[in-house]
């Protein structure tokens, strides 16, 4: 990866340019025909230092497929620059880049569930990411892990539960604050409020807002529910033949 510095001083959390992705699969058999399905299509957008950017769009448009582009987890035509950060890397990414990109990004899905390991407890699974970035001192990493239970709405206590014990919202807070941990510049939430119920969903939300307004933090917010998008983001695209329509929203009294 190599260090991209704006021309303007402010440089984005996020720039895509001339983005395009295609799956390629093989039919069956040896003699199998390869098929390229392409999914993204020339995508340019950008997304500002603490800017929301909502991303919407019929299932199966490419919305996770962006994500994952981003997350270096598939291979992509075109630039995409995370906090001054560009990726020279093709195909699989070698650990020490997958491991930078990860303290630039991190991303929280719509199964909260099944990104938990249900055998560990809450302060174990709070406490990985740390470890494998080797960050801080044993007593460093409880002490973030409290700070960070607190700030996503839960009780240090919650660190002795195991996953099970844990309900859908609670379970996400877990999620977020997990990938909060390395202090990402930019957070993906993929889907990250469509299997809550609505009281739940807008709590949720409301946490993203807070995350936004505290910590300046900038979000991909993908979701199908046009409405939360609308209340969230400053910023709105539609996916579509896999392209990107953009347009501003007004807030008042949100930044
Ligand atoms: N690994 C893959 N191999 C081949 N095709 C894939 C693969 N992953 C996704 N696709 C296809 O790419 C297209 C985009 O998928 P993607 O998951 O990005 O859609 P999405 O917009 O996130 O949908 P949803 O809203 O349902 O989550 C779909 O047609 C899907 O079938
Ligand atoms: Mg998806």
């Amino acid at each position: 990866m190599t260090e991209v510095f704006s021309r303007n001083g402010i440089a984005p959390v996020l720039s895509i340019r001339d983005l395009s992705c295609a799956y390629i699969s093989r039919n069956f058999g040896l003699l199998g025909k390869k098929e390229v399905k392409p999914v993204l299509n020339h995508i340019n957008m950008d997304i500002a230092p603490g800017g929301i950017f909502g991303l919407t769009g019929e299932s199966g448009c490419g919305k996770s497929t962006l994500a994952r582009c981003i997350l270096g987890l598939i291979d992509y035509e075109g630039e995409i620059v995370i906090d001054g950060q560009k990726r020279e890397e093709r195909g699989r990414l070698s650990r020490e880049c997958r491991l930078r990109l990860a303290r630039k990004a991190q991303m929280v899905f719509q199964d909260s569930g099944a990104s938990l390991n249900p055998a560990k407890k809450i302060g174990i699974l709070m406490e990985e990411p740390l470890c494998i970035h080797r960050i801080g001192s044993p007593a460093e990493r409880e002490r973030k892990t409290d700070e960070m239970l607190v700030r996503v709405g839960l009780d240090p206590s919650y660190k002795k539960r195991r996953v099970t014990e844990l309900s859908g919202g609670q379970k996400q807070r877990v999620c977020v604050g997990r990938a909060l941990l390395l202090e990402p510049k930019l957070l993906i939430a993929d889907e990250a409020i469509s299997s809550l119920d609505v009281s739940v969903a807008a709590q949720i939300l409301n946490l993203f807002r807070d995350l936004h307004d505290d910590l300046g933090l900038s979000i991909l917010f993908i979701s199908h529910n046009t409405d939360a998008v609308e209340y969230l983001c400053d910023t709105v695209a539609l996916m579509e033949g896999g392209s990107l329509t953009i347009s501003h929203q007004e807030h008042e009294g949100f930044a």
